[in-house]
């Protein structure tokens, strides 16, 4: 079912010695909640949302994320992760913007 398929997990975005800007955002901001949902909203709110996305508006993190997230504690982190992760994305876009065009 899944055989020709593209499978990204959270190892993909990063290693611990090079996070990616997602998990660097997180780690900065101290934006990890649980182990249970740090990986999906990392994956399916963060990545996914900048994956679309480059510069979103806070609204458009809030609408986003809103389905990934708990009642934790860190909500206002996750908002600076997302927005810090943008942002490193954007400064780094020049440099990989060339590749695509080879
Ligand atoms: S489900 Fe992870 S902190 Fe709430």
């Amino acid at each position: 079912m899944l055989e020709n398929r593209q499978i990204k997990t959270i190892e993909g975005l990063g290693v611990p010695g090079n996070p990616g800007p997602v998990q660097r955002a997180f780690i900065e901001e101290q934006a990890a909640q649980c182990g249970y949902c740090t990986a999906g909203i990392m994956m399916v709110g963060a990545q996914a949302l900048l994956d679309r996305n480059s510069s979103p508006s806070d609204a458009e993190i809030r609408r986003h994320m809103t389905p990934s997230l708990c009642r934790g504690e860190r909500y206002v982190g996750i908002l600076r992760a997302v927005r810090r992760a943008a942002q490193t994305m954007q400064a780094a876009a020049p440099a990989n913007a060339g590749e695509t065009a080879r």
